[in-house]
């Protein structure tokens, strides 16, 4: 509807399968869409769940609830030290297992009847076991979910026969972007909160950057590369079959557009303070207490090749949506998670993580703590339209929403979700139709 011709050499026109026409507001609106999604997508698909870190030794565990899955799971590394996942569900009635939202034990002890399950979710123990009959305990294990670690985040996949394996889903996109040193940003900051919007919504607003000069005018607005005009034009926008990312440039001469000064030090460290100096004081005052004080420092040519991919000077960061609810950007020093896990139709739990290097020294603890707030704030202010624009969203004035050739990842994300839920609907039919003549000719 309303297709407007993009001119050769957009970013729409690339990816013209895609069109260029207005897009729906029922997705974002429905909790009859929102069905079809958990059935369709969130039930069979691959989920960011966390990171190895979280767990580091056998028995340590953590406990996450998947509305959109109708579930919540135990993921746990087993003697072996291997992760496994299970749902958080006792085989004789039902009790959950696991009360805590993390911790560490030897066995799984059910509080209801005492139950007992090792790391690997096998029933090992049971009170009064003779007064079931002689009961076979290996009939009566944790119920397994798919899970599989793709460089050091860990992922469950509640289908359980999934259609592609972690590598498959992750490789043809982010296949260049492993070996980022993920493992070497161990400090880290998180926030957890509950948008009352779309899950879509939330994450629309993180996958451009139109918004930036706008929304962010009075934080960070100054780390825009203005040297193409605009507001924040991309370097380059990748859309795949499911996932897509973004790479941005920044102003090399502000704090937070040069984020690379802190562990490199020397030029870009004097680059970036060479107006923030009077423009931001307080930044130049955190970058200049931390300036060295990083553990790792991440030279730009030592980043695989997918980091940065069209190897700007002036790049700031890359935004890379691993479909369908897990935003990774990457910067050179450090990287943010954020999932936006749906709730409900109109309810999304945000989990918001950034990792940074250790700092060695304390000037580089203060720079951590001025970031931490700044990041906050930002995410504040990301946050701040969500609520309001569902509830305007719900009025049902507008019936679609019209997008820029800088918003293209917003138009990737709705045609791929359509496109999989028709997919998957067709091939329900199908199966529907064979089940019913088999049926008709017995
Ligand atoms: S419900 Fe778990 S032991 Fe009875
Ligand atoms: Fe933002």
């Amino acid at each position: 509807m309303n297709e407007i011709p993009a001119p050769e050499g957009t970013l729409t026109a690339r990816y013209a399968h895609l069109g260029s026409g207005l897009i729906p507001v029922e997705p974002y609106i429905s909790a009859e869409y929102y069905e079809r999604e958990k059935a369709h997508i969130f039930k069979k698909t691959w989920l960011q769940v966390g990171r190895v870190e979280e767990i580091p030794t056998a028995g340590d565990y953590f406990v996450k609830k998947l509305d959109a899955c109708d579930t919540e799971i135990i993921v746990v590394r087993n003697k072996q030290g291997q992760i496994r996942a299970m749902h958080n569900v006792c085989s004789h009635r039902l009790n959950q297992i696991a009360y805590d939202k993390a911790g560490h034990t030897r066995k799984f002890f059910c509080k209801f009847h005492g139950w007992a399950y090792d790391l690997d979710g096998k029933l090992t123990g049971v009170p009064d076991e003779k007064c079931f009959f002689g009961i076979d305990f290996k009939d009566y294990a944790l119920t397994r979910v798919a899970c599989d670690v793709w460089q050091g985040f860990i992922f469950v996949n509640m289908d359980p026969e999934p259609k592609v394996s972690l590598d498959d889903f992750m490789k043809p996109m982010y296949g260049d972007i492993e070996g980022y040193p993920f493992d070497k940003m161990t400090v880290g900051f998180a926030w957890e909160t509950v948008v009352d919007c779309n899950w879509k919504l939330a994450l629309d607003a993180f996958q451009e950057a139109y918004h930036v000069a706008y929304v962010h005018g009075n934080s960070i607005a100054d780390a825009i590369d203005r040297s193409e005009g605009g507001s924040m034009p991309p370097l380059d926008a990748l859309c795949g079959d499911l996932h897509r990312r973004l790479s941005l440039a920044g102003n090399q001469k502000s704090v937070y557009g040069n984020p690379k000064a802190v562990t490199s030090g020397g030029a870009a460290a004097s680059e970036a303070l060479s107006d923030a100096g009077s423009k931001r004081p307080i930044a130049a005052s955190a970058l200049r207490a931390g300036i060295g004080s990083a553990r790792h420092a991440f030279p730009l040519d030592a980043l695989p090749k997918g980091v940065n991919w069209t190897k700007s000077p002036n790049w700031l960061f890359d935004i890379n949506v691993v479909f369908p609810d897990f935003y990774l950007s990457l910067r050179p020093n450090y990287c943010q998670a954020y999932n936006f896990r749906p709730i409900a139709h109109n309810r999304t739990l945000l989990e918001a993580r950034v990792y940074y290097p250790e700092m060695t020294t304390p000037g580089g603890r203060f720079f951590l703590e001025y970031m931490k707030v700044a990041l906050r704030d930002v995410l504040l202010e990301d946050l701040s339209t969500l609520e309001r624009t569902q509830r305007a969203a719900e009025t049902g004035v507008k019936k679609f929403m019209v997008l820029q050739d800088n918003e293209l990842l917003v138009r990737h994300s709705y045609h791929v979700i359509e496109r999989l839920l028709a997919e998957a609907e067709t091939e329900a039919e199908a199966k529907a139709a064979v089940s019913k003549a088999e049926a008709v000719t017995e």
